[in-house]
């Protein structure tokens, strides 16, 4: 097909991870609300197709959770469910948020509580322009904007601590902690090592903090992050202060191989990530615990005023199953749907936005599988 093959995202699996793993893929799927069904169905026919073409297993059992379960039943994540998640080999999730339902309740109670019952600990996004993409960045191609951004995922600003004090009056105080302990600080940073090795790129990890402000959050990150560098003296490693890597985002992307940050750095710079690899139509992310659970989703939301009208991007949905597989140890069948996609994209899609593609939801869908079918 004359395209070199990129590095997996994600690599192998730890070893004891795959012999828990059964051949057969259990998959608990998450649909969601909005748009959220209708780019998971693209996503599992493009599974399906794989199946077919390669051999490759899933099982799959849906789980309606979302707002509007929650309107009916008053229910969100129940332990009965995440039991059941429990014994999944991942997660696929399509978006949660409903305009019925007071913002904050669903992310927090959802998505953010699978975070942390599952202990997700990495986020990582994956910013690829893929070829036939349009980027905001003027002059940058594929070969510029091709990094890892590996967030922690369970602490920092999102650990919840904090309180008001006089709330409602006029001397009131409000008081937002970081938290950031050293085992979740080290585990983040170990993990963004290991995937820089294996993505063999440049082989370059960037800190991304705020040392000169925040003294004891990001002097503990700095610290763990060169004690930690230590046991991989193959891997270059840089620092670059929050503010200025959004910078360097946008005027030098080229530098990023792999970038490591905190729970709120990483969700702040992998919005900009994904607006410069083509915007949410295709950005997808993978919430994972790598001796445990994952979860993978499109970084889009639910899209409320586009629901059933077949005009969403189901890209991101593909690309979220692709980690997922990759994740999952499917080296042949995760190249394979990366391969497709990119044959899509090049090829077919107008644009990335919804009812700009000129295709329809369920027509991208299938231009994957007939790509997935007819690849040597
Ligand atoms: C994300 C989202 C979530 C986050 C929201 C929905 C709570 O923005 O996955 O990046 O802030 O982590
Ligand atoms: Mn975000």
């Amino acid at each position: 097909m004359g395209y070199k093959v990129q590095a997996p995202y994600i690599g192998i699996p730890s070893p004891e991870r795959q012999d828990r793993m059964s051949k057969t893929h259990k998959i608990g799927v998450i649909p969601g609300d909005g748009t959220g069904p209708e780019v998971v169905a693209e996503g599992i026919k493009a599974l399906k197709a794989l199946s077919r073409r390669c051999g490759v297993q899933f099982d799959f059992k849906e789980f309606p959770l979302g707002g509007d379960q929650y309107l009916k039943k008053g229910t969100l994540l129940p332990e009965d469910v995440i039991e059941e998640l429990k014994g999944t080999d991942a997660i696929y999730l399509g978006a949660i948020g409903h305009p019925d339902v007071k913002p904050g309740i669903l992310e927090r109670d959802i998505l953010l509580k699978m975070r942390f019952v599952f202990d997700l600990y990495i986020n990582l996004r994956p910013v690829v322009l893929y070829p036939g993409v349009d980027t905001p960045l003027k002059d940058k191609g594929p070969e510029d904007i091709d990094f890892l951004v590996v967030r922690e995922n369970t602490e920092g600003m999102y650990a919840g601590g904090g309180g008001f004090f006089k709330k409602g009056t006029p001397d009131e105080v409000a008081i937002q902690e970081s938290v950031n302990t050293r085992k979740g600080v080290e585990r983040c940073i170990r993990f963004a090592f290991e995937a820089c090795r294996k993505r063999n790129k440049r082989k370059r990890l960037t800190l991304c903090g705020k040392t000169n402000v925040l003294i004891y959050e990001s002097d503990l990150w700095f610290r763990v992050f060169e004690e930690v560098s230590k046991k991989y003296p193959d891997v270059e490693t840089n620092y670059q202060h929050v503010d200025a890597i959004c910078m360097w985002m946008i005027k030098n992307p080229e530098q990023f191989d792999v970038i490591v940050t905190t729970n709120l750095f990483g969700d702040i710079i992998t919005d900009l990530g994904a607006i410069i690899q083509g915007g949410l139509g295709i950005a997808a992310g993978g919430n994972i615990n790598p001796e445990g659970a994952a979860m993978f989703e499109p970084m889009g939301g639910s899209a409320p005023k586009y629901t059933g009208l077949n005009v969403i991007n189901p890209m991101a949905a593909i690309a979220a199953a692709q980690m997922m597989v990759d994740y999952l140890g499917e080296k042949d069948a995760a190249e394979i749907l990366q391969r497709a996609m990119k044959e899509v994209l090049k090829n077919h899609l107008k644009s990335l936005e919804a009812k700009k593609m000129g295709y329809g939801t369920k027509e991208v869908g299938d231009l994957v599988v007939k790509y997935i079918q007819s690849m040597e």
